[in-house]
């Protein structure tokens, strides 16, 4: 049995957990893998995005752990709960998550002080949106329960992936979103040039080895 875990005893990663954990569903452990990752991309270039941002916990801590100067986080949800629901996804039939809106983000983006670089978006992703966010991506988190959604943004994110680039799914192996395991399962199977991780704790890991074609 391992028992290391260092999201415990580390600090800084403590207060920004703090600031955002009433704002949002994922949690310790994840949000502690996608700091951690943040952390690391400090000589990565390009922006970071979420879609599946609900109330804006994963998202600003993910703006809150960044070092790098320039950087944008956009952040995309409908604001009005999960779409795409199709017959691959065992328990969302869509709406679910709209208990939220993009005051609470803001506001929760300011508290933290990272309204500078976060940018919010309202609307269902790529469809809307997606002309606002940069072309060069550095890190991209999928958290959007089905899977119709999850492989829309994942179809539009990985061209503009940079090489060294990380793409983190959540629900990944969690009861009730086998569409989002699947979709996954598909993804790495058919397509070359990423590293692939998972673990039992509800996040799958894509880093970006190659450009495509190469
Ligand atoms: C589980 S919640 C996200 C949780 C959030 N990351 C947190 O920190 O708590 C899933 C969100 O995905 C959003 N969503 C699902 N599909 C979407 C899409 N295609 N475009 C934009 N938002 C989407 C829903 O509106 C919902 O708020």
């Amino acid at each position: 049995m391992a028992s290391h875990a260092p999201w415990v005893n580390d600090s800084a990663f403590r207060h920004v957990y703090e600031a955002v954990r009433n704002h949002t569903l994922v949690d310790m452990m994840r949000l502690y893998e996608l700091w951690t990752l943040v952390r690391q991309l400090g000589d990565v270039e390009g922006d970071f995005l979420e879609v599946g941002v609900w109330r804006g916990g994963s998202g600003c801590l993910m703006a809150m752990a960044d070092q790098r100067k320039g950087r944008s986080v956009f952040l995309a949800d409908t604001f009005s709960g999960v779409v795409k629901a199709g017959t691959h996804d065992t328990s969302y039939s869509g709406g679910e998550h709209a208990d939220t809106g993009v005051d609470l983000v803001v506001g929760l983006a300011e508290r933290c002080q990272v309204a500078d670089k976060v940018r919010v978006l309202a609307g269902m992703f790529p469809e809307s949106n997606a002309d606002r966010v940069s072309d060069k991506l550095a890190l991209v988190h999928i958290d959007v329960d089905v899977f119709k959604s999850a492989l829309d943004v994942l179809l539009w994110a990985t061209p503009r992936l940079v090489r060294g680039g990380v793409v983190v799914f959540d629900d990944y192996g969690f009861y009730g979103c086998e569409g989002v395991t699947r979709m996954v399962n598909e993804f790495v199977t058919q397509n070359q040039g990423y590293r692939f991780v998972h673990n039992l704790n509800g996040h799958a890991i894509m880093i970006k080895v190659a450009d495509d074609g190469e």
